[in-house]
């Protein structure tokens, strides 16, 4: 049996949040329609952040209404307070995500409060979601390493893992969020954060700024994690991270896995086709 590993497609989200150009909704329902043929189990479609924040992202309630939802897919959005959540869950998203940082510079940078700050906007995000009966994802930000406070210590990580899981993510995604994880630093931070959330419980979300994310996902994998972000046609970045470049391309994970053993489910034509939509999308100029 071949041991099975999901990749979580950021694409629609992570790997368009960054481009300067707006791109049109139709063309962003687009790629989620096409993304919805490959097999995927969730994607991520928007986030309902603050548009003077992330213009980018302003049409994150008509690329909901707009994508044809395909059965046994949940269609994911991330949220930074209750407006966002408010507005993701009238449009019908089937999982919601909140943000939180390892460090203090980029807490300030990417959701202009402290982490104890964020965490507190975050907890009535929690509650409602649990009372509404939506899957709750966490994400912690600059894992490894942070653009403004240098390398992030594990323990900081290991902090707020354990506040989302408090709070009722049922998994916390763990972003490298710059792109400068190794291995070994990696592999540290996971010790740290497996003291407090079972592997089963984590997802990888790495970025590919210095080429490291495949063996970061090694790295993860040997750590027991069986979910991976990625992004079709290595998309991306964060536009409070100086110097963040793609999330790990989808196409070049699922392609590293299939060699290992794991299997994605993915449908490598379809991922292609969608990796080519992905980066005609693209302006020349970024952020
Ligand atoms: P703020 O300016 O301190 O908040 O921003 P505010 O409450 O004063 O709101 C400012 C304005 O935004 C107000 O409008 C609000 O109504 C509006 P005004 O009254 O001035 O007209 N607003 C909203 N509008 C729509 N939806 C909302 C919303 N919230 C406020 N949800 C805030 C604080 C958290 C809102 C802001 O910092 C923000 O939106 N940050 C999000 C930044 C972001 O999206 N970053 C990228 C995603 S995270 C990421 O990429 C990392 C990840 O991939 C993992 C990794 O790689 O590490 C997940
Ligand atoms: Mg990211």
């Amino acid at each position: 049996m071949p041991d099975a590993v999901e990749i979580f497609e950021m694409g629609p989200r992570d790997g368009l949040q960054n481009e300067r150009r707006l791109i049109p909704a139709a063309d962003k329902i687009a790629l989620v329609d096409l993304l919805s043929r490959a097999g995927f189990r969730r994607i991520e479609v928007t986030s309902f952040v603050s548009p003077k924040w992330v213009p980018q992202m302003a049409d994150a309630a008509e690329v909901m209404a707009g994508i044809r939802r395909a059965p046994g897919i949940r269609y994911a959005v991330l949220t930074p307070n209750m407006k966002g959540y408010e507005a993701a869950r009238a449009a019908r998203a089937g999982e919601v995500a909140i943000f939180a940082s390892a460090s203090e510079g980029f807490s300030k940078a990417n959701l202009n409060a402290t982490i104890a700050e964020s965490l507190e906007r975050l907890a009535p995000v929690a509650q409602t979601a649990a009372r509404d009966g939506v899957p709750l994802r966490g994400y912690v930000s600059v894992v490894t390493d942070c653009p403004f406070d240098g390398p992030t210590p594990p323990a900081a990580v290991a902090r707020v893992v354990a506040s989302l899981r408090d709070m009722g993510c049922h998994e916390v995604s763990l972003g490298d969020t710059i792109g400068q994880g190794r291995p070994e630093t990696i592999d540290a931070m996971l010790a740290a954060v497996l003291d407090e959330m079972p592997a089963a419980r984590l997802a990888g979300h790495y970025h590919d700024t210095a080429g490291r994310a495949l063996d970061n996902i090694d790295a993860s994998l040997a750590r027991g994690l069986r979910v991976f972000d990625a992004a079709v046609g290595g998309l991306g970045g964060c536009p409070y991270a100086p110097g963040a470049a793609g999330n790990v391309a989808t196409e070049r994970v699922a392609t590293h896995l299939a060699r290992a053993g794991h299997a994605t489910g993915l449908d490598m034509a379809v991922i292609a086709e969608a990796a080519a939509m992905a980066r005609a999308m693209r302006g020349t100029e970024h952020v």
